[in-house]
């Protein structure tokens, strides 16, 4: 059974669609940007709470979301003065983000994947609840080559997992790197910071980033800094410390190198909530993981239940491809052929404890 969210710009009723299992956990996705709007966890008494930021209304994430719960494409992050070269010729992308005064091209655009209404289609899956958003991304669009074809799909399966899968194809190659943008807060949304929260990172490595959040283009070891989640960590215990790159990111706000020892899904972070006892498992078959503790949240939007987004009130874990990548040699490709299928899993696995 679908919900009734708003209206879309040309008048029609905007849906939300939910998935639940016998566990507990529910998920309410919009096709606008393929967003999840809400995500109902239990807390170690069986007591459940919304745990990702996010808006009431569709007309909020109309009107600018900062990336609230959707699938973020063409190219997730950021490309160094939105250029890149490509089979003997030179992009240019829209420069839409400037940290440090710096520009570049972040998450996909202007109107990015983020922005997108998606075909929405629930589909009977033995694993669970299950929901496949389609897009077709025409040649050009926000300055990309070719036609590209992408599904996500979204089953919430027996054990508490979200998954996600991604798909794309293309006609001429062009980059793609995907990912979901929740802003994870275990206590429940509109519950004040996440600092408190503990986290464990399965990186070894992360890519320094240099004042305008590009990579300089190595990977550097976590150890003896406070990027070193490789034991649990509370999430605020070194977020001040005198450090570079804890500095020009404001927090943390990095791409971490998953520790990787076998194909397909592996463990790329774990997260623990002490009050609720909240627990969130993110495994993915993806080689990176952005770590992102909210720095630009201010306080100043007004999220679900009139709670404001404060600083630092929600955290993203999003699955990657290493940023500025069509600009960094010595990075995993993302570009893809045509003829190719880009596929690409992550899974958000919650409990209590
Ligand atoms: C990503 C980036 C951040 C920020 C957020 C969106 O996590 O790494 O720097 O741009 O998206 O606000």
């Amino acid at each position: 059974m679908t919900l009734m969210f708003g209206t879309t710009p040309s008048g029609q009723p905007a849906t939300l669609y939910p998935l639940t299992n016998t566990q507990g956990l529910r998920v309410e996705i919009s096709p606008y940007g393929g967003t999840i709007v809400r995500l109902l966890a239990p807390d170690r008494h069986g007591e459940t709470a919304d745990v990702v930021l996010g808006f009431d209304t569709l007309d909020e994430y109309l009107v600018r979301s900062p990336y609230f719960g959707c699938v973020v494409g063409r190219c997730a992050n950021r490309i160094a003065g939105g250029k890149f070269a490509l089979g003997g010729k030179t992009y240019q992308l829209a420069q839409n983000n400037s940290p440090g005064g710096i520009p570049c091209h972040l998450h996909g655009g202007l109107k990015g994947f983020d922005q997108q209404w998606w075909r929405a289609a629930p589909v009977s899956s033995p694993e669970g609840d299950a929901l496949r958003l389609s897009y077709r991304s025409s040649d050009g669009e926000e300055g990309y080559p070719g036609n590209v074809d992408v599904e996500v799909t979204y089953t919430l399966t027996a054990d508490n997992a979200l998954r996600i899968d991604y798909q794309a194809t293309t006609d001429r190659e062009t980059p793609v790197n995907l990912t979901n943008h929740s802003y994870f807060n275990l206590a429940g949304e509109g519950s004040g910071d996440i600092l408190g929260h503990v986290l464990t990172l399965n990186a070894s490595g992360f890519t320094p980033v240099n004042a305008g959040l590009i990579p300089l283009g190595h990977v550097a070891p976590v150890a003896a800094t406070p990027l070193d989640f490789r034991t649990p960590h509370v999430i605020g215990e070194r977020i001040a410390t005198a450090n570079e790159q804890l500095r020009v990111a404001r927090g943390y706000d990095h791409n971490f190198v998953i520790d990787r020892r076998h194909d397909g899904l592996v463990l790329a972070a774990t997260v623990f909530e002490p009050k609720s006892g909240r627990i969130l498992e993110v495994h993915t078959t993806e080689p990176g993981v952005q770590f992102y503790s909210g720095n630009f949240l201010d306080g100043s939007r007004v999220g679900k239940h009139g709670h404001a987004c404060e600083h630092r009130s929600g955290f993203c874990l999003e699955t990657q491809h290493f940023p500025d990548s069509p600009n960094q040699a010595s990075f995993p490709s993302v570009i893809l052929q045509p003829g190719l299928t880009l596929r690409s899993t992550t899974t958000y696995r919650f409990s209590a404890r």
